[in-house]
């Protein structure tokens, strides 16, 4: 089984584990996370709410977008987080467009790699630059309702339980190894925004949750299998 991330090795320290002071608090390094987004950002600002604490064992240090227009962009500026827009139509094709969302993410030197709400695919380029440290969040239990309609294809099904997925992602689209998951019952009255919203809610603790843990514990991938720590 291959560690694709190690533990936190012990007496590192995060560059932001001081007090105003200048005190040392705490011993635990943090993981570099970079997210990726498209929309408004409610797992960005779930991630934003959590790095502080030194304990959680990652900090996002930079937030890239390939939309100008994307209001998880506020959130991660209000924070104080560099943000960087690498928009299709700034590029003559996918494939440099893809080089150049890895070089925008590169610039930061990220261990973790998060899509959260981006809404497009990351090409086999951007991957091999950042080679099983890319996390998605999909709003459905994978490989059930893959793509960008996985709520409403859900509800359309009549599925009774659904819920979201944080997976690796690889070459496929939402094909990934599977880091977790959360189920979410359907209301007979759901339409498409109100089942999720309530997947959201679920969706972002579930993120948070696995991107401490990978960042604490380290993480392994055995064919299918994900194991942290
Ligand atoms: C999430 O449900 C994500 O899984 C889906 O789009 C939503 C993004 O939400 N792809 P937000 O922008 O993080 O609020």
């Amino acid at each position: 089984m291959n560690a694709v991330i190690g533990p936190l090795g012990p007496g590192a320290r995060a560059p932001h584990a001081t007090t105003p002071g200048g005190d040392e608090v705490g011993t635990t390094a943090a993981r570099r996370v970079v997210v990726l987004v498209s929309g408004v950002g409610s797992n960005l600002a779930a991630l934003l709410a959590a790095h502080d604490d030194v304990a959680f064992g990652a900090r996002v240090v930079g937030v890239v977008s390939d939309n100008p227009a994307a209001g998880a962009l506020g959130l991660a500026r209000a924070a104080g987080i560099p943000t960087v827009v690498v928009a299709p139509r700034d590029f003559a094709d996918r494939a440099s467009w893809d080089r150049g969302l890895a070089d925008a993410v590169g610039v930061f030197s990220p261990e973790l790699v998060v899509s959260a709400g981006f809404m497009r695919i990351l090409g086999a380029g951007f991957l091999a630059r950042f080679p099983d440290r890319v996390l998605n969040t999909h709003p459905a239990l994978l490989p059930a309702f893959p793509g960008a309609s996985g709520v409403r294809d859900a509800l359309e099904h009549g599925v009774k339980i659904t819920g979201c997925t944080v997976h690796v992602v690889d070459a496929g689209v939402d094909t990934g190894p599977i880091v977790a998951q959360a189920a979410v019952a359907v209301e007979p009255d759901d339409d498409e925004a109100s089942l999720h919203e309530r997947i959201k809610v679920v969706e972002r603790a579930l993120l948070v949750d696995c991107v401490g843990r990978i960042a604490r514990g380290g993480l392994r991938i055995d064919g299918r299998r994900v194991v942290i720590g």
